[in-house]
């Protein structure tokens, strides 16, 4: 009996231990997020970045021994081509066999952010390390990146920052924290399941075919976390730390990668997929379009493809076309969040031509209505119309196509001080529109706009909705058009 009581005790004490110390982590973030009131406003003026997927993956290009890596052996990341080597499960000395063969010497810095400029896009979120381990910039802690382990012995990524800082661009590192199939050991999957006894058994997205000969605490003190240390001390004024993703990480070791990035830069945004809550933005499901509300999040960001793969499949040809992706444009903008649209350009960097043209067609739309995008809040109502646009994922729009065909009912709203912007994607039928949603607001409207042409329109209210005539010709030649409305201060 003694015994039982001495054990309850010991419990107890521990369990005391551990509130204390998560409640001490607790506060301690609190109190960084605190101090970054600021970066989420400029995260909100910027709205619109260019994720970009690079790799040494982007040389095979979703083809291994001959074949179409499109089915993964465990069912899970199928379509993408950055999950190469984990889908195709290839051992680590072929997959450094390939790294000796890329040589991209497509790439061009200047290019790249040239693209994202002419797209409308403020930042880009470019890629340090994925999960197959491979860093892409020129790492003293780990020999294999592209400096040290490939022919082309250049630095891109200090490259890139350098043509962002020349282009007044901001830039965000994406880095594979917590799952490294080259260093990694099983990436903590043991850790995970002794930790979670009650649950069923997790390997996915762990390197158990062959794993490195290091247990996973050695990978995160000896190469993750210095990585970090070279990354935020190589790229000094970083806008967002894209961490991806604690898939078996504890609450702990996800408070450190957060607390780390800040002791570097105390400015930088850091995306909630460092895991366990922590986070001071939240990050959307792949491409999903994300929900209005993210719990305890100040704001949010989402990552999206322009076909079904973030990382280059020399065969995936299935492109988002400029209607899609201006769906997404409006559908996020007027919930409030950012997007951050992938290209993932080839084995020899460069961006795929069809990503280039569609992307330059959305930055014709931007020129014209980016006023009712950069740096502006939900309004009171986020949109009406009744069509339907599918939240899915990569998988789900991967099978079904683009299936949204919208009415001329369907409208988005974003606001900024005294302005309302109402966004439509299609062309008007007969040079009128009437926008319920402005009714409550009929003996406020100062004036009506359309963004491109330079006269005032002509509105009433009717029955339950406000009329507005729209010019006749000279309606700015992009889809759609967006109406600026003038309210009183009140
Ligand atoms: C997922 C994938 C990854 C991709 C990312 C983009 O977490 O693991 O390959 O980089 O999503 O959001």
């Amino acid at each position: 009996m003694k015994k039982v009581w001495m054990l309850l005790i010991v419990l107890v004490i521990a369990w005391a231990g551990y509130a204390q110390e998560n409640d001490e982590i607790s506060k301690e973030w609190a109190m960084m997020q605190a101090s970054k009131d600021k970066m989420f406003e400029e995260f909100n003026e910027l709205k619109f970045g260019m994720f970009i997927h690079w790799g040494v993956y982007s040389k095979l290009g979703g083809i291994w021994d001959g074949e179409h890596i499109d089915s993964d052996r465990a069912g899970h990341q199928a379509t993408i081509g950055e999950w190469i080597m984990y889908s195709a499960r290839i051992p680590r000395a072929r997959y450094l066999e390939v790294a000796k063969t890329f040589n991209p010497v497509g790439f061009n810095a200047d290019e790249w952010v040239k693209t994202a400029k002419d797209a409308g896009m403020r930042y880009i979120v470019a890629m340090a390390k994925h999960h197959d381990g491979f860093a892409l910039y020129h790492s003293k802690v780990s020999k294999y990146n592209i400096y040290d382990h490939t022919p082309f012995k250049r630095d891109p990524m200090a490259e890139l920052y350098e043509a962002c800082q020349r282009h007044g661009i901001r830039m965000g590192m994406y880095y594979s924290h917590s799952i490294d199939w080259l260093d990694g050991g099983d990436s903590g999957n043991a850790q995970y399941n002794a930790a979670n006894p009650d649950k069923p058994k997790e390997t996915r997205a762990a390197n158990l075919w062959d794993p490195a000969p290091v247990s996973y605490v050695d990978y995160l003190e000896n190469k993750a976390k210095p990585q970090m240390r070279e990354i935020l001390t190589n790229f000094p004024n970083l806008l967002e730390i894209w961490y991806d993703y604690p898939r078996f990480m504890n609450r702990r070791q996800s408070f450190e990668f957060y607390k780390l990035a800040y002791d570097y830069q105390p400015q930088a945004l850091i995306n909630s997929r460092v895991g366990n809550g922590f986070g001071d933005f939240a990050t959307g499901g792949d491409n999903q379009i994300s929900p209005e509300n993210f719990g305890p999040y100040r704001t949010w960001e989402s990552p999206a493809t322009l076909n079904n793969t973030w990382g280059y499949k020399s065969y995936d040809n299935d492109w988002k076309t400029l209607d899609e992706l201006l769906i997404w444009v409006v559908e996020l903008a007027s919930k409030g969040g950012n997007y951050l649209l992938n290209v993932g350009p080839d084995g020899n960097g460069v961006i795929p031509e069809e990503s280039v043209k569609v992307l330059r067609e959305v930055g014709k739309w931007m020129k014209v209505n980016g006023e009712a995008i950069y740096g502006t809040q939900r309004w009171t109502t986020l949109r009406e119309g009744s069509t339907v646009i599918p939240r899915g994922g990569t998988e789900e729009r991967k099978n079904q196509g683009f299936t949204i065909r919208l009415t001329p009912e369907d409208l988005w709203f974003t606001a900024k001080g005294n302005f309302v912007y109402a966004m439509s994607l299609v062309d008007p039928v007969d040079n009128g529109i009437s926008v319920k949603s402005l009714y409550n607001y009929r003996n406020q409207i100062k004036s009506i706009r359309m963004l491109g042409v330079d006269e005032s329109l002509s509105w009433k209210a009717a029955g339950n909705t406000i009329e507005i005539g729209l010019p006749e010709s000279n309606k700015p030649k992009v889809p759609g058009f967006v109406l600026k409305v003038e309210l009183v201060d009140n």
